[in-house]
């Protein structure tokens, strides 16, 4: 099949690279001359494992294209709607104006029978809005929502075996045509047993919510257990382990931390609320405004602890925090905890020094004032502390007798409690998790 992919950020750029692994003909349109030239030669615009590798294999199969001219679209059947939906400046609300424009400027090289088909996680009512205005200009074009789940960081393989497929129509009918034609592109997932569940529009959109907001939910509800093992002396990683091994509850999505950030939970829970207040169902979403403060007080306990492991003031103390990025795998800084705890320390007086693997370019970006380091072993040097705040393999395989050659002060705060505490406290570290006594 012919098909579409509007929008080429972490998710257009990962969507039309796997379905041209899945055999289709596709074409990724963007507004941004940087992010097309880029893919065009086969070097994605940000970090994510197996992408490059991908793009080249697939553009040598002739499959694959982009371009900035949203012309190229005529000619395809399927066109996805993959661009951002950020939140408003000084609001809580989703920002629509790219989905919008997407739309809008899509609809002259539309053909009968096409398919529109949105996967950018949107506000409950935005496809069967969208879904009217098609139809004024193209009433012979369908339109569906078919939310993405992907995590970065393993976003193709997220794509390619995707745990559900979720289909939005108006109506929620399986026989609908547009299903039909939705169901051939994605043919090979759906062969090897992949469920797929076919709804109505709000319900699709709802489904992208809901999952996000009950992943924020399970993250804040085990951060608040840290806070009260950090009150009674408890260990939240044993408790964790222990309530996890119930499977009603599982173990996935209960460590305990810096808190989550990225460019979806937290935007999403707070569209979601917003959404929630338009609706006059905000009742109903008050807990995730606990969600969002649990998970922001993270950021505020670790610069205090960070000051009284440095003695009780943070003035001239040089700090080297490990980890930029808002989780290991990926390059992306948007909300990231780790960056903003950096800022927060460096406002209140210590010299900070911030090291990365993939990072750090994205990071100077947003930060301009902090310093970057690239080798981890010069950011160690001299450091009156340790901050390790995103878990990449490597912070993960720091050996603490080594790393205390090169520190000034053997202390550490391991913000995603991952080390062997015991290990580094037998090399001589002070070593501080969250929720651990
Ligand atoms: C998330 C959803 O998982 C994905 O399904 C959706 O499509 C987009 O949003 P992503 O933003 O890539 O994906 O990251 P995710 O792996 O969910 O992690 C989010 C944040 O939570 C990270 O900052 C991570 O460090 C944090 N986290 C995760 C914890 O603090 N503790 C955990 O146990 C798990």
């Amino acid at each position: 099949m012919r098909i579409t992919v509007i929008g080429c950020g972490y998710l257009g750029a990962v969507h039309a690279a796997c379905m041209a692994k899945l055999g289709h003909e596709v074409v990724g349109i963007d507004v941004d001359e940087r992010k097309v030239s880029a893919l065009s030669a086969a070097s994605a615009p940000f970090f994510e494992p197996g992408l490059d590798a991908l793009l080249k294999e697939v553009q040598e199969t002739g499959r694959l294209s982009f371009s900035t001219d949203m012309a190229s679209a005529k000619g395809s059947s399927v066109h996805f709607i993959c661009v951002g939906t950020p939140q408003k400046k000084g609001e809580n609300g989703a920002d629509l104006t790219y989905v919008d424009a997407a739309t809008r400027d899509l609809l002259p090289y539309l053909s009968p029978g096409d398919l529109i088909v949105g996967k950018s996680t949107v506000p409950v009512g935005t496809a069967a809005r969208l879904a009217g205005i098609i139809e004024q200009t193209q009433p012979a074009v369908h339109t569906m929502w078919n939310p993405e789940f992907l995590r970065e960081g393993h976003a193709v393989s997220d794509t390619l075996h995707p745990d559900r497929l979720v289909y939005g129509i108006a109506g929620g009918s399986e026989e609908h045509i547009a299903v039909q034609v939705l169901d051939r592109v994605y043919a090979t997932p759906l062969e090897t047993g992949t469920p797929r569940l076919v709804t109505d529009l709000p319900t699709a959109e709802l489904v992208k919510t809901a999952a996000n907001s009950f992943l924020a939910t399970k993250i804040s509800f085990i951060n608040a257990m840290a806070e009260l093992c950090d009150a009674a002396g408890a260990d939240v990683t044993m408790l964790a382990d222990a309530i996890g091994l119930d499977d009603r509850i599982g173990r996935k999505f209960l460590n305990a931390g810096i808190g989550f950030g990225g460019g979806c939970l937290p935007k999403d829970i707070r569209a979601f609320m917003a959404r929630a207040g338009e609706l006059g169902a905000d009742q109903a979403l008050t807990f995730l405004r606990e969600v969002d403060a649990i998970n922001m007080r993270r950021r505020t306990r670790v610069v205090e602890l960070a000051r009284e492991l440095c003695g009780g003031s943070l003035l001239g103390q040089r700090i080297t925090v490990l980890g930029a990025a808002f989780k290991p795998e990926s390059d992306d800084v948007r909300d990231s905890p780790a960056l903003s705890i950096a800022a927060q320390l460096q406002l209140q007086g210590a010299v900070v020094t911030v090291t990365d693997p993939k990072a750090l370019h994205n990071a100077a970006r947003r930060f301009p004032e902090l310093h970057y380091e690239e080798s981890t072993e010069v950011a160690l040097q001299r450091a009156d502390a340790l901050l390790l705040l995103t878990e990449w393999q490597e912070y993960r395989d720091l050996d603490p007798y080594e790393a205390s050659a090169f520190v000034s002060s053997s202390k550490i705060l391991d913000g995603r409690n991952i080390l062997d505490a015991s290990k580094w406290r037998a090399a001589g570290w002070t070593y501080r998790g969250l929720g651990r006594p």
